[in-house]
């Protein structure tokens, strides 16, 4: 059963996946029980938002949100560029924290952290407050002012939200940078960021091991000019060196620092944060956040997807806070919101491939949200694992990153939701700041695969080639109104981001996916349609790893594909061709990779080849390529330059599946 694919091409070849989703009939109209106490039952929020959606999105930002100066124009479109409550100031921070401790919970339990090796850390509004406030102070202290860029570079550990609420507070804005990249990668992101402090850790836990982060970051700030200090929590115990004058202990600097320092109120269209992710060339792009709309977008996407009653529940989002799902509904959306919530540092199998529901259990979680990977990966780790624990607790299921097929949405559904727990599939980007599609779920009757429809005050519609609207079918989504959450621009390159957002359909942001709606109006995400992979939820871009490949000095000319893999979405497949008398193994370019982007971009497979099927105009035939790499049959190869070699590819495929 061929279950989601990730067709990128949009062709109109007979296509198994959308025969596969048109029979998905299935639907899960949310349970009285769970109506009882849902702050939305009915339409009331869709269609107060399509009758003015600037009046809607002012209402919830009024609602949801401390501002200090109130706000001239809710909008100012001048497309492609948004200004959402221009005039109004406010600090994402004392959103955060100031108010709810203001309100009288400072005692309330913000964070129950839990590290990987079972320590764990209960962290009050008050706690969060005061060490915010401190390492404010601190950062001020080594010169960092408003509109400065502050690099972060850590595990998951508290020390990671409390940094960028402390570069919040002050008005710096943070690039937060996956742990799990290499130092190439931290470096390129700092010089383009031009940052002038990068905080770290010696190191973090990861399935049981500490993994070294230090040496990395004295790797990166080789080559980073801007870099005048660095910041180093201690977690790991692992040996660092400490560059004198450069690089300083937090615990240090946290010594005897002030926890009074004032929030100072910011512009709504001040910078909070650029977040980097990948496109289709082999650069990054630093995606710009501003701070009214965005902290709008996740308040309000926070408590309505999640149906929040933040007085009694313990949500856990899964992500890593180096992806914008922990930017969004780690830090910003659940502590604006000043709910409990728990923090994980490590990897669900450690000590036991039952980690995660031991964590469940252990502190109550009720709302949980994590991607269709996790799940395929506890699918075959096998139902017994989360039936060793009691997760009657959990009222609400969550899932992001990429599309979940029908099975795994249904083992989700009966293994850990109890078959009583609606399921939120939530469609956005790094883009899109916020959810942007997806059930509300005490409203909307679900269908497993089908992230629903797009949430009160967003509008998506699919189209054809050509621009035009397609009701029912297969299309690509756009989206056709400003948002508060969207992104602002591409930090220092604002051609590329008319031309890559807003230069393929006029008036409308494409979001590079494919999509198919349904005759009831339910859309189906088909992945992405551009050369951009997704492995296990995360974004990695053909031509990135392609250039990482041709780095190396014994290749000639690389490509790479997205082959769909049953557990991680897709799998990064490479097709390689060596210099003239190089010599180089698949694990030494496999390694390679890893060391030049990070270990999630290593691919799964390098096959080395003498060609590579090109058409007559030298452009190389990807499609042809995944086809060979996912196992079919190839058809007409009349249009290629050398058609045999696929046969050879094929041959060199077959065989390494055997092996
Ligand atoms: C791309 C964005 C949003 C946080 C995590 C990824 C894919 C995301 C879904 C979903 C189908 C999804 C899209 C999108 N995607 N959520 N529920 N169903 N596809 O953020 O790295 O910016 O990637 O992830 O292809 O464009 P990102």
């Amino acid at each position: 059963r061929a279950g989601l694919a990730y067709d990128r091409t949009m062709s109109d070849e007979p296509h198994d996946t959308i025969d596969a989703l048109s029979s998905e009939n299935r639907t899960f109209p949310p349970s009285a029980t769970f109506k009882a106490d849902s702050l939305v039952v009915d339409t009331s929020l869709y269609d107060e938002a399509n009758e003015d959606d600037e009046a809607f999105w002012a209402r919830q930002a009024t609602e949801l949100v401390d501002w200090s100066e109130p706000w001239d124009t809710v909008l100012d479109w001048q497309l492609p560029y948004a200004k959402w409550f221009e005039g109004a100031t406010l600090n994402v921070a004392h959103n955060c924290l100031d108010r709810h401790v203001a309100a009288g919970k400072g005692g309330k339990v913000a964070i129950h952290w839990e590290g990987e090796p079972g320590d764990t850390r209960k962290i009050t509004y008050q706690d969060l407050l005061d060490e915010v406030s401190q390492f404010s102070n601190v950062l001020k202290g080594l010169g960092v002012d408003k509109g400065d860029r502050v690099n972060i570079y850590l595990p998951m550990i508290p020390e990671a939200a409390v940094a960028m609420l402390a570069c919040a507070r002050i008005g710096a804005a943070h690039s937060v940078v996956f742990g799990g990249f290499s130092s190439q990668s931290l470096s390129d992101r700092i010089n383009d960021a031009e940052a002038k402090v990068l905080i770290t850790a010696d190191g973090g836990y990861r399935r049981g091991e500490v993994f070294p982060l230090k040496p990395a970051a004295d790797e990166a700030c080789e080559s980073t000019p801007t870099i005048e200090h660095m910041i180093v929590v201690k977690r790991g115990g692992n040996d660092v060196t400490m560059v004198e004058g450069r690089d300083h202990w937090y615990h240090d600097l946290m010594d005897g620092a002030s926890t009074d320092c004032p929030a100072e109120p910011m512009e709504a269209e001040h910078l909070l944060f650029l977040l980097y992710t990948s496109g289709t060339t082999g650069k990054p792009k630093g995606i710009m956040h501003t701070t009214g709309g965005y902290l709008t977008q996740v308040t309000y996407t926070h408590k309505y997807v999640f149906d929040l009653q933040p007085e009694t529940d313990v949500f856990w989002c899964t992500a890593d806070v180096g992806w914008i799902t922990g930017h969004s509904y780690i830090v910003y959306g659940p502590l604006s919101n000043g709910c409990t919530q728990v923090m994980y540092e490590g990897v669900p199998n450690h000590p036991g491939n039952d980690r995660f529901w031991e964590i469940v259990e252990k502190y109550g979680v009720t709302i949980f949200y994590t991607a269709p990977t996790a799940i395929r990966t506890f699918m075959k780790w096998g139902a017994d694992e989360p039936a060793k624990h009691d997760l009657s607790s959990l009222r609400l299921l969550g899932t992001v990153g990429e599309p979940i097929n029908p099975e795994a949405w249904m083992w989700y559904h009966e293994h850990i939701g109890g078959e009583r727990c609606p399921i939120v599939d939530t469609w956005w980007q790094t883009e899109t700041g916020g959810i942007m599609i997806s059930p509300l779920p005490g409203a909307t009757t679900t269908k497993p695969g089908s992230a629903t429809f797009p949430l009160p005050g967003v509008t998506a519609e699919l189209v054809d080639d050509e621009a035009q609207p397609v009701p029912v079918g297969g299309g690509y989504l756009t989206l056709t109104r400003p948002w508060p959450g969207m992104l602002r621009g591409i930090w220092g390159d604002p051609d590329r981001y008319r031309e890559t957002y807003w230069s393929r359909f006029e008036g409308r942001y494409f979001a590079g996916d494919g999509a198919k709606l349904d005759d009831a109006g339910y859309l189906w995400l088909l992945g992405r349609v551009d050369d951009v992979m997704n492995v296990s939820g995360h974004r990695i871009s053909t031509t990135e790893v392609e250039s990482a490949l041709v780095s190396h000095p014994a290749v000639a000319e690389a490509a790479v594909v997205g082959a769909t893999d049953a557990t991680t979405g897709q799998a990064v497949i490479a097709y390689v061709i060596l210099r003239g008398g190089a010599d180089v193994g698949e694990q030494d370019l496999r390694a390679h990779v890893a060391s030049e982007i990070g270990a999630i971009a290593k691919p799964r497979k390098v096959f080395i080849t003498p060609d590579l099927p090109k058409t007559r105009s030298g452009k190389i035939m990807r499609r042809l390529l995944r086809d060979v790499a996912e196992g079919r049959l190839i058809g007409d190869t009349t249009t290629l330059a050398d058609a045999s070699i696929v046969d050879e590819l094929q041959a060199k495929a077959a065989a390494s599946t055997d092996d």
